[in-house]
């Protein structure tokens, strides 16, 4: 499929413009130096509203199909520092529509990094302390809260977590185009973008677009939390779901998904990594640009460790997708 039909395709759906594209993507020399490898930033960090990031792509598709269900109220669920809830909840707000946030943890005591922003937007947050410490199968945890939303706040347009269905990941197809288009107009080659991963929409998104595209810009996920079962294969499932959507339907594999599972994630989901901690450092002390204790951090620290063990080539050109999520950071001491 060509740039054209593509962008196209994209078009057939509504669609929010909620941010400004394309999004920059800039040379990273001194962070670049400090770990020996060529590292460019596209910077989908606050895009958007309520301090944005990478959720806001995937707004601009599911946020348009819940306004033309005539939505008044939205749903959504995350975990406690979900920057999806908050994101979802300030573009709610702009469009006139009630949020709704579920949490399967215990009310925090204090409402610090993501809550705050949900309590300064007014969203209605519902905690259900039900969490266990294993991992999830997505699809049984998105029924759970559709149950238990249609009994607590009635009709409402929901969102599965992270905005992680084929709707949603159309953002993240168009961004694969967006990068691209940048990769060709600066001349880049070999190139090879790292992204977070959590739902694992994001890396399904630019998979999927790539693939479409034929583009020689590859894309690697670093997963961040061990939340899901069967997650290579429910993401293989969701690629195909995608290209379909778009109107060619393609199959791909659990092995198909270029995501590393498990190895940067640390102790868990949503607790900070020593690695991830050094990370966000290195960064910000190098070129001045914050990433966030949950995602971009552990991230990071996984493309730093890539690069210390050889997996990239001393010609390939490292783009490292920020997609945000710096609220989380005010949720640690
Ligand atoms: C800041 C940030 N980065 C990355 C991700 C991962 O995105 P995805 O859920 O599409 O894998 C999320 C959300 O989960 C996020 O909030």
């Amino acid at each position: 499929m060509n740039f054209t039909t593509l962008r196209a395709q994209l078009a057939q759906f509504p669609h929010l413009a909620l941010a400004n594209y394309p999004t920059p993507l800039e040379p990273l020399p001194r962070f670049s130096k400090s770990i020996g490898a060529n590292v460019w930033i596209k910077r989908d960090d606050n895009i958007g509203p309520g301090l944005g990031g990478n959720k806001t792509r995937k707004l601009e598709f599911l946020m348009a199909e819940a306004q033309r269900c005539g939505a008044h109220k939205v749903v959504t669920f995350g975990g406690l520092q979900s920057n999806h809830a908050r994101i979802t909840a300030a573009v709610a707000r702009k469009l006139g529509i009630e949020p709704h946030l579920f949490y399967f943890e215990k009310r925090p005591r204090d409402f610090i990094g993501n809550l705050q922003l949900n309590t300064l937007l007014n969203a209605k947050m519902h905690f259900l302390p039900l969490a266990g410490d294993g991992r999830n199968d997505l699809q049984s945890i998105n029924r759970l809260v559709r149950l238990f939303s249609r009994a607590m706040v009635g009709p409402s347009y929901f969102i599965p977590v992270g905005g992680h269905n084929a709707l949603g990941c159309l953002g993240y197809v168009d961004c694969a185009a967006e990068i691209d288009v940048q990769v060709k107009s600066l001349g880049l080659e070999n190139v090879i973008v790292v992204t977070a991963v959590g739902t694992g929409g994001t890396l399904a998104g630019l998979h999927a677009g790539s693939t479409l595209l034929d583009s020689p810009v590859r894309v690697i996920g670093i997963d961040v939390g061990k939340l899901w079962t069967k997650f290579p294969h429910d993401l293989a499932h969701l690629t195909g779901e995608i290209t379909a959507l778009l109107g060619e339907r393609r199959t791909f594999a659990a092995r198909d998904i270029p995501m590393i599972e498990d190895r940067y994630c640390g102790r868990k989901y949503g607790v900070p990594s020593q690695a991830g901690t050094d990370a966000i450092k290195r960064l910000a002390e190098t070129e001045g640009i914050v990433l966030d204790p949950v995602y971009t951090g552990k991230a990071m620290a996984g493309l730093i460790d890539l690069v210390r063990r050889g997996f990239f080539k001393s010609d390939e050109t490292v783009i490292f997708l920020h997609t945000g999520g710096a609220p989380g950071l005010f949720a640690f001491p």
